[in-house]
């Protein structure tokens, strides 16, 4: 279906090339292969339709571009966005050699007219250069492509942790008149976090229209690393749809960082339903929580999916604040690392099986 070039394993000398003030890709210091849930802000060029967005960026489903901007869930794709707006653009990110790119996707065809840099420009916003599209596609001659060639345009992003957590890194457009330290306000962050992220020594070297790596706290989560949605990355205030849209699990820092996830109730297509997914020998449902005891609480947490399976583990928290005595009031998420509730337990584990299911 798509068409791979055998020099794309030559993609990390895309950011050798390009020193000037564009991005030049985020660091990513994992494995290779790390791969994670990302955002970036992506300036409409034109006015057009959110369906027209999703389908420039390959965004599979419409809900996850609601999510990521917050629209209702109703909202249908044929709204018209404004040129010059900016959308929060979701995708999946890939580290590879110290850097992170949008892992396969989003691919543009090109049409007659195109060129490599009015692609990069126009059409993309100035979020890549043209000299990482042609390297990342192992393009020879920049000047020479073809009517229908499949371009992979590797965004920037990153998956690595932040100060010893989750962070999910959302790539910012710097807007004019904005400082390090507002913005470093704004997402609750650090001015040094910021700086030290984006490789800048000084503050005064923020530039206006260019991507900056904000890292945005996330809650914790118990999703296990063999699962397809692992690690599941929900910032303070967000939601998300995941296991194919029969969960939906939200973050909210009051709730000491927990990842809260329920089951969706939504009827999948094809009139099948979501499967049960209730937690193992208990009545208790996916979020489901018992009365507080003392400082324990039990929770009926989402552990991921992988092929027809939902993972559900009861797990145990604390609701005593701070937790184990260390101090959280600067607000950031309790766990450590992350893939794990620090103070949960797993008491049970539960693989649900879906028959019937085509995912
Ligand atoms: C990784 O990047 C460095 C320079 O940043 C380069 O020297 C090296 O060859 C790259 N490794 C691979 C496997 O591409
Ligand atoms: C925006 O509109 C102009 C003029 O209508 C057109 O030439 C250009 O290709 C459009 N760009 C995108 C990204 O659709
Ligand atoms: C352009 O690239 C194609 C293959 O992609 C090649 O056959 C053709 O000779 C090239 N044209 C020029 C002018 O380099
Ligand atoms: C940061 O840059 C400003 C303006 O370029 C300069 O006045 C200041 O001394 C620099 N600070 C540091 C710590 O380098
Ligand atoms: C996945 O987690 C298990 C323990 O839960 C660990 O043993 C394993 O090394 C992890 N694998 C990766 C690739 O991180
Ligand atoms: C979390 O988000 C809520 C609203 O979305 C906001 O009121 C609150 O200040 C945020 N908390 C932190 C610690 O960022
Ligand atoms: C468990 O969760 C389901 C669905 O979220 C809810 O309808 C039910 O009332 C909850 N039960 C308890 C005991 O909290
Ligand atoms: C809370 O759980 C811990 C084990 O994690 C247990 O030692 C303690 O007794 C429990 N406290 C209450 C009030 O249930
Ligand atoms: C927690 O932080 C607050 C304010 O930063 C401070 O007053 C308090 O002493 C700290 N407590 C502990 C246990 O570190
Ligand atoms: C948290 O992680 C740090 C290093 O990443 C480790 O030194 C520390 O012991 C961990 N704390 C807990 C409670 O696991």
């Amino acid at each position: 279906m798509r068409t791979f070039f055998p020099a794309l394993i030559l993609l990390c000398s895309i950011f050798s090339v390009q020193l000037n003030a564009q991005n030049l890709g985020f660091r990513c210091t994992n494995p290779s292969t790390t791969t994670c849930n990302s955002l970036i802000d992506y300036r409409l060029p034109n006015t057009t339709t959110l369906a027209a967005v999703k389908d420039l960026f390959d965004i599979k489903n419409l809900r996850s571009l609601l999510d990521a901007n917050n629209f209702p869930i109703d909202t249908p794709e044929t709204t018209t966005v404004k040129a010059s707006e900016i959308l929060k653009i979701p995708f999946p990110c890939l580290c590879r050699n110290g850097t992170g790119i949008s892992n396969r996707r989003p691919f543009y065809t090109v049409v007659s007219g195109d060129g490599l840099d009015h692609i990069a420009v126009d059409v993309f916003s100035r979020l890549v250069t043209y000299p990482q599209i042609q390297n990342v596609n192992g393009i020879p001659d920049a000047d020479n492509i073809s009517v229908d060639q499949e371009l992979w345009i590797p965004l920037p992003c990153s998956c690595d942790d932040v100060d010893g957590q989750a962070a999910l890194h959302y790539g910012h457009l710097v807007a004019a008149g904005s400082t390090v330290a507002g913005i470093a306000a704004e997402f609750d962050t650090t001015e040094s976090t910021l700086l030290e992220l984006n490789g800048m020594s000084n503050s005064s070297q923020l530039m206006a229209n260019t991507i900056l790596d904000v890292p945005l706290k996330v809650c914790t989560t118990i999703v296990r690393n063999v699962s397809m949605d692992y690690p599941l990355l929900v910032p303070n205030g967000t939601h998300t749809f995941t296991a194919n849209g029969c969960v939906r699990c939200q973050c909210d820092a009051a709730n000491n960082w927990i990842l809260n996830c329920e089951s969706s109730g939504i009827i999948r297509r094809n009139g099948e339903t979501c499967p049960s997914t209730q937690c193992p020998g208990t009545s208790f449902d996916l979020g489901n929580t018992t009365a507080d005891s003392g400082c324990n609480r039990s929770r009926c947490a989402y552990g991921g999916y992988r092929d027809n399976t939902i993972y559900t583990d009861l797990t145990q928290e604390s609701t005593c604040s701070p937790p184990g005595g260390s101090n959280n009031s600067n607000g950031s998420p309790s766990g450590n690392g992350s893939n794990g509730l620090r103070w949960s337990f797993i008491l049970g584990v539960s693989l649900i099986v879906l028959h019937h299911l085509s995912w």
